[in-house]
């Protein structure tokens, strides 16, 4: 049965572990991170030579995928030098990379691979990482890279959280504008049409998706000099301050804007989801024009701001519906009451423990599908091991029947970018995010923590050897330090 589910997802979403999961490999197996479902050795086992100048891929007889699969083939091509060391070698999307955590090298130089049995699949089906390319730009480059790092983690959803309050760097080519206006830099700080098909498209070659988020109606005061009329005028008094707050709501403008905008953003970015955002609402500015007033009394809001908030959601969740994609929410959405399609899923950021447990609950008693951020944010830095503390989270552990825990699809490690740009994100990054990575891919019975340590200490020093600069766990030292001494 496991077996046949490995299949299937093998097909799914990742084609190139298929020939992996059939593969009978000569030894007592390597450390693999994330922890496969199932790893074994026959104690008799031997070792078979990994013979670089002779290695080849190629799929199984009988494999889904036949020759010529694209995807497989590229991924053939880079684990080729993965594994024969920084020129050389290996492995696939996720069984290439486990395949390529298993050759070792004996003391003659001779690639060798002990005899191992995996049969592997992902545990949730999204295990996403957000980058935020808003507070700070991320050259493309780092962009890339990371997603590299996420194939050898078996993470398979990039959310880019792409534009917020401080930039707008997306280049749109319905409102140029936004950018221009908007960016930290309209020529150097943007991502242009032809990057962003860069991104999906070495996104995909890596079995990962790309799941843009275009965060409303809050956490948009970088898209106003782009697109005026489009922000609520915040009061002072009788008169506008010159301050603009979240997106004005009560304007048809506004929703022939958004309409455009998605149906732009839609067709651009090909996966079924986009992210809408929809956190952090500051209704302070609502309140204070007079405007935004009349229309609450004349609609029956009262002075409940959420029914006003609920009012725009709404009709962009009509908009993006119609645009034939299915959507993903932060958890004030929910919270708040607005009115949402049975199939939207709900993200559950906020952080206090005791809460984001019970949010968990709700969401998923309502019959949402859950995804989990709160525990996982990783631009948050602490001294100490703090690796440990994201790898500790059961993404189950909250009451509910097991209907309920049928609905968490996953989870995504987050990197806000307040004080992380391309200097320090990749350190902070990895090997941290790798706890989010196993927690989400492996076995729930996968939580030792001196097996995880060595296992994790073992694949940064991977990671160290193919060029990814991932800090330290704790005191130690890799055969091959980074920058090759
Ligand atoms: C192969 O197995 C031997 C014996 O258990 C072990 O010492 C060695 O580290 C293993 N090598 C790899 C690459 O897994
Ligand atoms: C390494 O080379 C030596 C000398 O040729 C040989 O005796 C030894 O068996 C080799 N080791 C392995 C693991 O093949
Ligand atoms: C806004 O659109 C609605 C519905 O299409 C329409 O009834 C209303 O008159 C419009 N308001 C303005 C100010 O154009
Ligand atoms: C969960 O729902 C209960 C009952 O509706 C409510 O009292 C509680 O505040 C909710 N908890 C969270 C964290 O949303
Ligand atoms: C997880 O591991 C437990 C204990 O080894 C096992 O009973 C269970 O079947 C495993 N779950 C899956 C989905 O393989």
């Amino acid at each position: 049965m496991a077996a046949a589910r490995a299949l299937r997802l093998s097909v799914l979403r990742l084609p190139v572990l298929l020939p992996l999961l059939l593969a009978l490999l000569p030894g007592p197996a390597g450390a693999v991170w994330p922890q496969p479902q199932v790893q074994s050795s026959p104690p008799s086992g031997g070792r078979c030579p990994v013979p670089a100048r002779r290695f080849r891929f190629a799929a199984a007889d009988g494999s889904a995928v036949g020759p010529g699969c694209a995807v497989l083939d590229a991924a053939f091509q880079r684990y080729w030098p993965l594994l024969f060391g920084r020129k050389g070698a290996v492995c696939f999307p996720a069984g290439l990379e486990t395949f390529s955590q298993l050759v070792g090298r004996d003391e003659n130089g001779t690639y060798y691979i002990n005899e191992t049995e995996i049969v592997d699949f992902p545990r949730f089906p999204h295990r996403g990482l957000l980058l935020d390319t808003s507070r700070h730009y991320l050259p493309l480059r780092a962009i890339l890279e990371t997603l590299d790092v996420m194939a050898y983690n078996k993470f398979n959803v990039f959310h880019w959280h792409i534009v917020d309050d401080p930039s707008f760097p997306y280049e749109s080519s319905t409102f140029p504008e936004l950018s221009k206006q908007g960016a930290f830099n309209a020529m150097t700080h943007v991502y242009t049409a032809s990057d962003v098909q860069t991104v999906i498209e070495y996104a995909r070659l890596r079995g990962i998706r790309v799941i843009a988020e275009f965060d409303t109606p809050g956490h948009t005061l970088s898209w106003g000099p782009g697109a005026p009329g489009l922000l609520t005028p915040c009061y002072m008094g009788k008169a506008p301050s010159g301050v603009y707050g979240p997106i004005n709501p009560i304007v048809n403008s506004t929703y022939q804007f958004v309409t455009r905008l998605f149906q732009e953003v839609s067709a651009v970015f090909p996966d079924f989801f986009l992210h809408l955002g929809g956190d952090e609402v500051d209704f302070t500015c609502w309140q204070s024009n007079p405007e935004i007033r009349a229309f609450m009394t004349k609609r029956g809001f009262g002075e409940d701001y959420k029914k006003l908030e609920s009012f725009y959601i709404q009709r962009l969740l009509d908009i993006v519906s119609s645009l034939d994609k299915g959507y993903i929410v932060w958890q004030e959405v929910f919270d708040n009451d607005v009115k949402l399609r049975p199939d939207t899923i709900i993200h559950v950021w906020k952080e206090n423990r005791l809460e984001y447990v019970k949010e968990m609950a709700n969401v998923t008693r309502s019959g949402y599908r859950a995804l989990l951020s709160a525990p996982w944010y990783l631009n948050r830095i602490s001294y100490g091991q703090d690796w440990i503390e994201a790898y500790r989270v059961e993404p189950l552990n909250f009451e509910g029947s097991p209907e309920q825990k049928a609905l968490v699809i996953g989870g995504e490690a987050c990197m806000w970018g307040e004080y992380v740009d391309v200097t320090n994100l990749t350190p902070r990054l990895w090997p941290r995010a790798g706890a989010v990575a196993e927690r989400l891919w492996s076995n729930e019975t996968v939580r030792d923590l001196e097996d995880a340590y060595t296992r994790l200490a073992e694949f940064r020093c991977t990671l160290l050897g193919r060029g990814v600069q991932a800090q330290p766990l704790y005191i130690g030292y890799c055969d091959h330090e980074f920058g090759g001494a």
